[in-house]
């Protein structure tokens, strides 16, 4: 990749978590707008991982991806990866690099994080909270950058009642502050368990993107921040495709697992509404907020969600799926036993439909000394299990988040739900069948979906 130095005065953007669902389709949308940005170089940091380095990794992972298959060849001239690591000190930046960041930057859009719901406190304050501050630190010692927007999701705000505004929710009393909930978890007075019920969190992904806006907040000095919350991010409408999405967790992963005939047991409020945004929406939403729209008074929270009228609905989600996949068939058929709110049950029904089946094949794999077979089914079992369970606190509750006047997503819910199934089927399911099944109908092991989908999700992640 050339590397060049640019004239002061041109713009040049940093992006974090290029290599990430999101961070690909806010990357394709600042190329496709890069004249009218006047935008002179996209730097995008990747961390050197399992031997790659961050040129290889971009070769691999961005240069080949569907998100950039329309694009000219040499799209990527002016685009430049940068090694380095957002939850290390100034994110590990080799110190020429860090210098020429100071130097030219004029943005930055910081994407990366960690969006397991289930990493362990500690591990999630590293990837969402220091990791986020290092690149305030970065941005604070730019010497022309007028704003730093980064992404956090619009579920910091533990649910209640009624709309939930574009502003820092107070943390609850008796917390003593953000600054204060920190120090108290790196001091050991404050255990996860301790932590979340104190701030109201489900899991330790909201609660530490909360606590990565509370301090943002807290320790900016001279440069404007901008929050960007999504909701639950889903297959682009329109850009780059229509339908595309390269992530399995989140909502993907629990249509992939319904898709292959593996989940048939959910536990929800069939009246619940999920708040789901198109990845496209809230990539040009990230454009906008990061080059148009100037926060005043130092700082904006700005909502990337689809907004109340336009949720979906669970029930007609569940009803479209089913009929979807039906029409698609996999291998296993795709068959819902029950869905309604959680109760003991429906644990029985989730033990009985999901964890007996493969408890068994684990145990028949162990009498014919198959570790394959009996690896697969710990790991499909581990899948199911969070499935079911990460989502509760979702799938029974809805979200009514105020709407953002730069919020353009406007098509029809079914269609929407479609097109979701859709995608997930074209650029999910498709990619795990294996090579010879592929012009078969169905043929989704069970070892690929518990390998593809991640434990990991935003609001049903
Ligand atoms: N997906 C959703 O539904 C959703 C909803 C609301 C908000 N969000 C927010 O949107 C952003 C992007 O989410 P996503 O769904 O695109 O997640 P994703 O697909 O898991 O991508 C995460 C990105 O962050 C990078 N990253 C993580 N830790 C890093 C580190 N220490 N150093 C450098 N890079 C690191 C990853 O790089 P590697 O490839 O090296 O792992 C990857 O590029 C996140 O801030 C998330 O909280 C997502």
């Amino acid at each position: 990749m050339s590397v060049k130095s640019f004239p002061p005065r041109a713009r040049a953007v940093l992006l974090t978590g290029a290599t990430g669902f999101l961070g690909k389709v806010v990357l394709a949308d600042l190329v496709r707008h890069r004249e009218v940005l006047g935008l002179s170089a996209i730097y995008v940091l990747i961390r050197p991982k399992k031997g790659r380095t961050a040129a290889e990794r971009f070769n691999e992972q961005l240069l080949t991806s569907e998100a950039f298959r329309e694009f000219e060849p040499g799209w990527h001239r002016d685009v430049v990866a940068v090694p380095g690591d957002v939850a290390r000190p100034l994110l590990g930046l080799e110190a020429d690099m860090l210098a020429r960041l100071k130097r030219e930057l004029t943005h930055i859009v910081h994407c990366a994080a960690s969006v397991d719901f289930n990493l362990p406190l500690k591990e999630a304050l590293q990837a969402n909270v220091r990791s986020t501050l290092e690149v305030q630190s970065l941005a604070e010692q730019c010497q022309s950058l007028p704003h730093l927007l980064s992404v956090s999701t619009a579920y910091v705000q533990p649910h209640r009642e009624g709309v939930l505004q574009q502003t820092l929710q107070p943390l609850p009393e008796g917390t003593g502050g953000a600054e204060a909930l920190l120090a108290a978890i790196d001091a050991g007075q404050l255990d996860e368990a301790q932590a979340l019920a104190l701030c109201g969190h489900p899991n330790t992904y909201t609660f530490t993107k909360c606590l990565a806006e509370h301090l943002l907040l807290a320790r900016r000095a001279r440069v404007p921040v901008t929050l960007l919350r999504p909701s639950i991010i889903s297959v682009a409408q329109q850009f780059p495709h229509p339908g595309w999405i390269d992530s399995s967790a989140a909502l993907a992963g629990f249509v992939l697992c319904l898709a292959a005939g593996y989940l048939r047991v959910v536990s929800g409020d069939r009246r619940a509404q999920l708040d789901v945004v198109p990845v496209d929406q809230v990539a040009s939403m990230i454009r906008q907020h990061a080059f148009d729209v100037a926060p005043e008074a130092g700082s904006a929270i700005v909502h990337a969600v689809a907004g109340r009228p336009r949720n979906l609905p669970l029930d007609r989600f569940a009803e479209l799926a089913v009929e979807y996949f039906k029409r698609h068939p996999q291998q296993r058929s795709v068959q819902l036993k029950a869905f309604d709110r959680h109760t003991r049950w429906r644990e029985l029904q989730h033990w009985w439909y999901h964890l007996l089946p493969l408890r068994l094949a684990g145990r028949w794999a162990r009498l014919t000394r198959n570790p394959i077979v009996g690896r697969q089914a710990a790991r499909l079992e581990k899948v199911l299990e969070s499935v079911f369970r990460s989502f509760q606190y979702f799938t029974h509750r809805t979200y009514q988040f105020e709407l953002s006047p730069h919020a353009a997503f406007d098509m029809p819910r079914d269609q929407y739900i479609r097109l979701v199934c859709e995608g997930t089927r074209r650029h999910l399911l498709h990619k795990l069948q294996p090579q010879a099944a592929r012009s078969a109908p169905g043929g989704v092991p069970a070892h690929r979906v518990a390998n593809s989908v991640s434990s990991s999700d935003d609001a049903s992640r």
